[in-house]
């Protein structure tokens, strides 16, 4: 085809011009390269200024713009803003930081724009290998079945619709849960994720027909409260159908005493989910796993690869026991969804007869990607690594008299606290100071009634520099904060300031790690970041 003057005109939407795509596409590829070689010199968060976020409430655009403009406008206006997990000193909420090979498994896998939903296709082998390996790696029976899923808000929501339907038979998927008759109840600890309540929500059992365990010291469901509520339930003529344990608490990391919870889920004839978002890939590391014993033993078990497992997002996943159950739950013949013995359309079952979602992406690639060029064995050092990192947190902690630990340390994750006889609003404002400061990115969580720093460990690129950074900006701004409010600091004992005069450098628990950057100072570190 050409246009009156017979330029020839592009009748797809490919390039007309590969070439200088081709050199785009390179310069992209190393400016990311760059952009994570050089992470540690940006801030780890920046606020986002109105002129950008102006850039974002633009007509809908009908004329085309050319594709180096476009990417002029993400360098300037988008990477520079983002959340900062991708940064070592990103320590908030649990994200994990990607790595290389994920970032080009994604380009690749975009390339292909694999539809994962069914069809008889190489890509769906390689989600079928994903859950072979998650069944190796936790133990599971053969038979065993598993879906890629956003998340593992959505991995345990699937896994409540499994033990529904378990529950309930198949009548629940065509009549509700109403005429079934009986009332389900399921039960998890009071520090369990609030993605089960959602779950509870979302599959018409209800928020309330979640009872919520009370936790011991160590943030663990308690057995015997357990045990009491499921006989309460029973008495009052309900039907208990679901314990949900938690290998890796949001808040502190507490790893449910899983065998207990199976032996009892057992004895109760009840299913047992592991909602093990984070926690569970605890179980490459030789030195966590023993930790997690009993997880073999669940009937289903939700996790993120793109937590500990540094797989970009997202890569949710449920691996569940009994594959059958899976399907059942799920599976819904369609005549435009015809499986066929040969041609495209064999391979049955499909992903989507395991999960909600039809279309899905190539999320297995990035996955497996990740797993083929590290291994367990370099993830699970990775894993173990970021809970030695928390323990060295922990211990610069205990060693500061400014600061408190506000929980016990079980793997990745420390909540800490400025010391202050205003200490929630003392506390909340370091953390936001923090935060705009671009030298680490904390959260908060409320522990015991009490709001607490909170920094969980996650990313591989996080080393103990980024921890001595964190800590004494957190000192460093509590004391600014007391001094320019009527906050005031609780005041050191002479003990405390003896230890702090004695302390040199970064005390013993730093022996095992070397310092990786000049000493931060907060002022240094607010400088506008907008180029690449
Ligand atoms: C214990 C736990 N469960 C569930 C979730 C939700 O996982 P996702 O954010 O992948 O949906 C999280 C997220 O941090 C979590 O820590």
């Amino acid at each position: 085809m050409t246009d009156g003057n017979s330029k020839p005109v592009n009748s797809t939407l490919d390039p007309a011009d590969w070439k200088a795509v081709r050199t785009l596409g390179h310069r992209m590829l190393d400016d990311m390269f760059d952009y994570l070689e050089h992470i540690r010199q940006r801030p780890v968060w920046q606020p986002i200024p109105d002129r950008v976020r102006k850039e974002f409430r633009e007509v809908l655009p009908a004329d085309p713009t050319d594709m180096a403009a476009v990417y002029e406008d993400f360098k300037q206006q988008i990477l520079p803003f983002t959340v900062g997990n991708a940064h070592p000193g990103f320590l908030g909420w649990v994200h994990g930081g990607g790595s290389v090979p994920g970032m080009l498994a994604e380009m690749l896998a975009g390339g292909l724009n694999a539809n994962c939903g069914g069809r008889d296709h190489v890509p769906i082998e390689v989600e079928r290998q994903i859950t072979e390996w998650a069944r190796q790696m936790f133990g599971f029976p053969e038979g065993a079945s598993g879906v890629f899923l956003t998340g593992t808000s959505m991995a345990n929501f699937v896994a409540v619709l499994i033990a529904r339907r378990a529950a309930l038979g198949g009548t629940v998927r065509t009549q509700g849960v109403a005429p079934c008759g009986k009332r389900l109840v399921a039960y998890t600890s009071a520090a369990a994720h609030g993605c089960i309540s959602k779950a509870m929500d979302m599959s018409g059992l209800g928020t309330a027909a979640l009872r919520k365990i009370p936790t011991d010291r160590m943030h663990r469901m308690r057995i015997p409260e357990l045990r009491s509520a499921i006989a309460a339930d029973r008495d009052a003529g309900l039907t208990p159908f679901l314990i949900a344990g938690t290998a890796g608490t949001v808040d502190i990391g507490a790893i449910d005493d899983l065998s207990g919870l199976a032996d009892l889920a057992a004895e109760e004839g009840l299913r047992f989910h592991v909602d093990g978002a984070f926690g569970a890939l605890a179980i490459l590391a030789p030195n966590l796993a023993p930790r997690l014993r009993g997880i073999e033993r669940a009937d289903s078990v939700g996790f993120d690869f793109h937590k500990w497992g540094q797989v970009p997002y997202d890569a949710g996943f449920l691996l569940v026991r009994d594959g059958t159950q899976h399907l059942e739950t799920f599976s819904a013949p369609a005549a435009y969804l015809q499986r066929e013995s040969r041609g495209t359309a064999g391979g049955s079952p499909w992903p989507c007869d395991f999960g909600p979602d039809l279309s899905r992406g190539f999320r297995a690639l990035k996955t497996w990607f990740t797993l083929k060029v590290y291994g367990t064995s370099q993830l699970g050092t990775t894993i173990s690594r970021t809970c030695e990192l928390a323990q060295y947190l922990k211990s610069r902690v205990e060693q500061t008299p400014e600061l408190e630990l506000a929980a016990p340390v079980n793997l990745n994750i420390v909540c800490f606290r400025f010391r202050s006889a205003s200490s929630d609003l003392v506390n909340a404002q370091i953390v936001v100071d923090l935060q705009e400061s671009g030298i680490a990115v904390p959260s908060t969580t409320v522990i015991d009634g009490r709001l607490a720093i909170r920094a969980a460990i996650v990313n591989h690129r996080t080393q103990s520099c980024d921890l001595d950074r964190l800590l004494a900006a957190t000192v460093e701004l509590g004391r600014q904060i007391c001094e320019t409010t009527a906050a005031s600091p609780i005041p050191l004992q002479e003990a405390d300031l003896a230890e702090t005069r004695s302390r040199d450098g970064l005390g013993e628990a730093a022996s095992d790690f070397s310092s990786c950057v000049p000493p931060y100072a907060i002022e240094e570190q607010r400088h506008p970041y907008n180029q690449l």
